[in-house]
């Protein structure tokens, strides 16, 4: 997937789309949606990486990390375009009090352990997990654009967060970690092979007995009406069908966007762990925090709990 922006008037920014697969193996860098004259690449912006050794070699920053710093004046323009993207949806309610409290509970504690951030995106768990103690925190996505906001927050910020691009279905080895951590990277598998290599990916990453924890899109969600998360903030169109496109579309007024993904069901998602050496694989009860139900009010979630749209699961190297 990739988080592309397309320019609808020459004067900024006006309507995102976020795309998956959306990485072009072809062109070598993120698949844009839109009229051609908006397919430009986000790495355009900056110079290509200089590959996973420069940037393992050190934390992140402008002289040492392997990604982009910007190039062009208009990169700052792709920085305040993620940045509101991404915090537009880090502070939604379903994504503060739902998927962090349920993720970070399956997770436990990480103080003092090494963590391998999987389709980092522009580090908000890589940031969370660093805040937590984590020793070391090494952050992994596709996309040259989110890992150029990731770095440009670490330089502006910095916490000793090393962040490469690399697609996880094609990575090299990025070393073993105490915990692998995956929050919205497997429903972006567009086939049960590119699933099965990602999860060998996640499994590689881990000595045996360590834990993957992660997040998907609720491979058990049926919706007869794709406006049934509109009170939440967003639609999702989704046949519920095997390997079908899933839509998720964010109802922001100022900022409309569009994420694909794929949906697959959880027997998919299980044989494609065990077949990568997972075992113990074990789907969370979904959970809002005291925090969620004090500010919105229980009722606001009984809807969202009958059907949460994204799945928290552990599961264990075997
Ligand atoms: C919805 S964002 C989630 C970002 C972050 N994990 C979070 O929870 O805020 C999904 C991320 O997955 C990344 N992604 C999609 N396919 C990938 C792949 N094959 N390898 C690595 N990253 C991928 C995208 O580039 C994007 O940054």
């Amino acid at each position: 997937m990739a988080w592309t922006n397309a320019r609808s008037c020459s004067s900024g920014y006006s309507r995102v789309v976020i795309s998956s697969p959306g990485w072009d193996r072809a062109a070598g860098g993120p698949r844009l949606m839109g009229a051609s004259a908006e397919r430009k690449r986000i790495s355009s912006l900056g110079r290509e990486p200089r590959g996973a050794a420069d940037c393992l070699a050190a934390p992140c920053d402008a002289a040492r990390c392997g990604t982009v710093p910007p190039r062009r004046p208009t990169m700052s323009s792709q920085y305040d375009l993620l940045a509101k993207l991404s915090e537009a949806t880090a502070a939604a309610p379903y994504r503060k009090y739902f998927e962090e409290f349920t993720f970070f509970n399956a997770l436990g504690d990480v103080a003092g352990r090494t963590v391998l951030d999987v389709a980092c995106g522009t580090g908000l768990y890589s940031r969370r997990l660093k805040r937590r103690g984590a020793s070391r925190v090494l952050g992994v996505d596709a996309s040259q654009g989110m890992i150029d906001y990731a770095c440009h927050l670490e330089r502006e910020s910095p916490l000793g967060i090393e962040y490469v691009v690399q697609d996880a279905a094609h990575a090299e080895a990025l070393g073993l970690f105490d915990v692998v951590v995956a929050t919205y990277l497997l429903h972006y598998a567009p086939t049960r092979q590119d699933l099965g290599a990602m999860c060998a990916m996640l499994r590689r990453s881990l000595a045996p007995g360590n834990r993957l924890v992660s997040i998907c899109m609720n491979p058990d969600v049926q919706l007869a009406d794709p406006g049934y998360y509109r009170p939440y903030g967003f639609e999702v169109h989704s046949r519920g069908q095997e390997g079908d496109e899933a839509r998720l579309s964010g109802i922001l007024p100022d900022l409309p966007f569009t994420l694909v993904a794929y949906h697959w069901s959880r027997p998919t998602y299980e044989a494609a762990l065990r077949d990568a050496g997972f075992r113990d694989i074990t789907w969370r009860r979904p959970e809002v925090s005291p925090e969620g139900l004090s500010a919105m009010g229980a009722s606001y979630w009984d809807a969202y709990l009958r059907q949460p749209h994204a799945a928290v699961f552990t599961c264990v190297a075997a």
